[in-house]
């Protein structure tokens, strides 16, 4: 059945080509071989506008701290990036910003300043957390004395409801960490529930949310959803490798944290910052505003929501080409040989561009070096891996092949895809 749901409106033509002319290695890779590059969860496509601007503002030898001119011009880049940051989150200008190296860096030092700080002997996490905010609770949980307790997801959905975190926490609770979407089956919590339905049973109760693979696909609003903190990489929303940010709400920030003496409470930077990498996240934010089209002079939090509702809304007919075919292509759900799970539910729950597959007459591993035959590169889950095996087997799965493009491709692209699925689910193994 095809969907017809609203939301799901593709880019228009001068906004693709626009979208499509930003991107580095889009449709050749680094050697010049073709290919279709769908393995955007694990890394995604970048902004070449990011990785330059990055690299400019890398060249100076100043540090941002010092009086001289050039040293203020780095110092302000630095502020129009923090501001960005705090636009991008939907932050309240009275939180922290925690900037670190990677997103399971900034997760273990907060959930280690709420579980050392924070009343409480209970933990509440979900049991597809991504291991850096999974493992992050569960040492913290227990270097703290507190109990660990871990919500399991609905089987049919790929997600976690609300009511399964709710009915962990207790007036104990001191601490619930959640995933925004799951980089295995891309389904999306309801976060405004889930903080509604923990605080109605403890109103203080810290929540921080892992939005590392939300943040590519849609908009984080850090303030109305009144969470404690949310943390996001660059690297999976079309910027560099090595450096991550997490937003701190007032009061979490004001939790006692590792800090030079001289740092006001409330500061979690420590060392010297790095002015290029706020050069390269204010570039991804002036792209947002592009993609949304805004009249020039619009506030910048609208600008970008406005681009991540344009990109969203594109990612939504990708993911109905692929799930539901066109007129020429059969789509995942139809196709012989092919399992596309949490299907039904891609279309009634919210659901991220991230799809899970299986097949009959192949392992993963497999289909992955098929898919790679065919100029296609997507990659396997599985079990045997500490990053993929409790989500997997919480969700009743073994093994996937996670298939995630981005906006910057095209319905005739998700439509090439569909050809070459036909092709790795028709052949045998060997
Ligand atoms: C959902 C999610 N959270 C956290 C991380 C960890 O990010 P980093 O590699 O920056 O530590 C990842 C990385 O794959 C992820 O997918």
């Amino acid at each position: 059945m095809p969907l017809t749901a609203p939301g799901a409106t593709p880019f228009t033509p001068a906004t693709m080509q626009f979208v499509r002319g930003q991107f580095a290695y889009l449709e050749r890779d680094p050697h010049g071989t073709r290919r279709l590059f769908f393995e955007n969860s694990g890394g995604s496509l970048r902004l070449r506008e990011a990785s330059e601007r990055a690299l400019e503002i890398s060249h100076y030898p100043d540090g941002s701290s010092r009086p001289h001119k050039v040293a203020r011009e780095l110092a302000r880049i630095q502020d129009q990036g923090e501001a960005d940051l705090l636009a991008f989150f939907g932050g309240d200008s009275s939180g922290a910003l925690l900037p670190t190296a990677t997103a399971s860096q900034a997760m273990f030092t907060v959930v280690r300043a709420v579980a050392e700080n924070v009343a409480g002997t209970n933990i509440v996490t979900t049991a597809i957390e991504h291991p850096s905010s999974y493992d992050a609770c569960a040492r913290y949980a227990h270097r703290t004395g507190r109990e660990l307790r871990v919500a399991q997801p609905d089987r049919t959905t790929g997600g976690v409801a609300p009511g399964a975190i709710a009915g962990l926490v207790d007036s104990s609770t001191s601490l619930v960490s959640v995933i925004a979407t799951s980089n295995i089956s891309g389904a999306i919590t309801d976060i405004p529930a889930v903080v509604k339905a923990v605080r109605d049973k403890n109103p203080d109760v810290h929540v921080i949310v892992d939005a590392v693979q939300y943040a590519p696909h849609g908009v984080i609003d850090a303030e109305a959803w009144e969470v404690d903190a949310v943390s996001i990489a660059p690297y999976k929303m079309f910027g560099d490798r090595g450096h991550a940010f997490t937003y701190l709400s007032n009061r979490l920030a004001r939790l006692d944290h590792d800090r030079v003496a001289g740092a006001g409470v409330g500061t979690w930077e420590t060392g010297s910052s790095a002015p290029a990498v706020f050069a390269g996240f204010t570039a991804i934010m002036d792209y947002l505003v592009a993609v949304g089209g805004t009249a020039v002079g619009t506030d910048r939090r609208a600008g970008i929501v406005a681009g991540m509702h344009a990109i969203q809304s594109h990612e939504q007919a990708i993911l109905r080409t692929l799930i539901d075919g066109t007129e020429q292509r059969t789509g995942l759900r139809d196709m012989p040989g092919v399992h596309v799970h949490f299907a039904d539910q891609a279309m009634s729950s919210p659901r991220d561009l991230i799809v899970p597959l299986t097949f009959d007459l192949r392992s993963c591993a497999d289909a992955v070096r098929a898919y790679e035959e065919l100029g296609v590169i997507v990659y396997e889950r599985v079990a045997t891996s500490h990053y993929s095996e409790r989500i997997l087997r919480s969700l009743g799965l073994e093994e996937v092949v996670r298939v995630s493009p981005l906006h910057c491709h095209t319905l005739e692209e998700a439509e090439h895809f569909l050809t070459a699925t036909e092709k790795v689910a028709q052949h045998a193994t060997g």
